[in-house]
């Protein structure tokens, strides 16, 4: 298929995309280039990439796809509370507009990358897709909004399905150090130490960035009628982890690190479990990356290119190189990219 992917230069669009053109996809970019330069290691060849903001984006761009995965997006809860209005516009209206151009362009299927933090405080059952959605940040509202508006769209010819992502783990070139694991292994190994704010307790889903790149493969080529406007939790129950465990699997990686739970920032809202079963039952689909597996490949990534403090802390931390990159005048009010980062995307 032709596919167009939104946020190809992005944490898990750089996985993803070379493992839809193994598939037998061909792929085209979509990216303003944010974070195109923080890589850790050697730098692969990106797809041909549009250089456009979402917001910009016109229905000739979407003449002759087959599929948009859509990837793009102010991500995660810390940058949504920065802007709230950014996040609104690019999050959720740019979009829903995207994809109404996409379905006035002829393209027949739109990918979603939603999260499972759409139901936000959830108690101690698992949450299948059922649940109420109770979003408790601006970006989980945002994400919550383009499902609806998606489903809307919905028709014969335009399939909408909506990937519900547990929280992201694994190795990516263009790495994140903001989410759990990337965070803790990185920690681990730059300071010996394995520090957990909370009492521990509190649960967390999580996933391997392959796994969501092979779920969205799985969601491309799935027969239309099952997945249409239908929304998939993606990750598998065997991680549904507590962050103890999650820091234990942490030293089993790095033994020279020692785990030290501290407690300080006491009760979590964010504790949730997830239940699968769906993409598994519909789809066949089976997240396969356990959290032992990945702690240990970050730890390989990391000493083989050579983490280091500098990068860990700014270029690979999504809110800290976005304040820098306004700072340093890289990027305008709307954080669209201006001078030096504009030119070498
Ligand atoms: N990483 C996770 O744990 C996780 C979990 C669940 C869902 N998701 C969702 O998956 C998607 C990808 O996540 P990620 O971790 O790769 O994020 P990321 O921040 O690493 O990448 C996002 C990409 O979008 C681009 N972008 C941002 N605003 C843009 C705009 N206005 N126009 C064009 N491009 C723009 C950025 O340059 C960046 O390359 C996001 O929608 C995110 O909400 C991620």
């Amino acid at each position: 298929m032709k596919v167009l992917l939104t946020g190809n230069q992005g944490y898990l669009g750089t996985v993803m995309s070379p493992m839809l053109t193994a598939a037998g996809h061909d792929v085209t970019g979509l990216d303003t280039g944010l974070f195109a330069d923080c890589v850790l290691g050697k730098r692969d060849d990106d797809a041909p990439t549009l250089h456009v903001d979402l917001r910009d984006v016109t229905v000739d761009m979407l003449d002759g796809f087959d599929a948009v995965i859509h990837l793009a997006a102010l991500s995660n809860d810390p940058l949504g509370a920065l802007a709230p209005d950014l996040t609104h516009d690019i999050n959720h209206r740019a979009s829903t507009r995207l994809a109404r151009l996409a379905k006035n362009a002829g393209v027949s299927r739109f990918l979603y990358a939603s999260t499972c933090s759409v139901y936000g405080a959830a108690g101690d059952g698992l949450v299948s897709e059922d649940a109420p959605l109770r979003p408790l940040t601006p970006y989980a509202v945002s994400k919550v909004r383009v499902e609806d508006d998606l489903a809307a769209l919905a028709s014969g010819d335009f399939v909408p399905v909506f990937l519900r992502n547990a929280t992201a783990f694994g190795f990516s070139p263009r790495l994140r150090a903001d989410i759990v694991l990337n965070n803790l292994v990185g920690h681990a190994l730059l300071t010996g130490r394995i520090t957990v704010m909370s009492d521990g307790t509190p649960w967390r889903p999580l996933v391997h960035a392959r796994d969501i790149a092979a779920a969205f493969i799985t969601c491309l080529e799935a027969p239309a009628d099952v997945v249409r406007s239908r929304a998939y939790n993606i990750g598998t129950e065997l991680n549904n982890v507590r962050v103890s465990q999650i820091a234990d699997a942490v030293a089993d990686a790095v033994p020279a690190a020692t785990v030290d739970i501290t407690g300080e920032t006491g009760a979590d809202a964010r504790s949730y479990r997830v239940d699968f079963s769906r993409a598994r039952d519909e789809l066949s689909f089976r997240a396969k990356w356990t959290v032992a597996d990945g702690a240990a490949e970050l730890a390989r990534e990391y000493a083989v290119r050579m983490l280091t403090d500098a990068g860990f802390a700014t270029r690979f931390v999504r809110l800290a190189r976005l304040e820098l990159l306004r700072a340093g005048g890289l990027v305008d009010e709307t954080m669209r990219p201006v001078g030096r980062l504009a030119e070498t995307r």
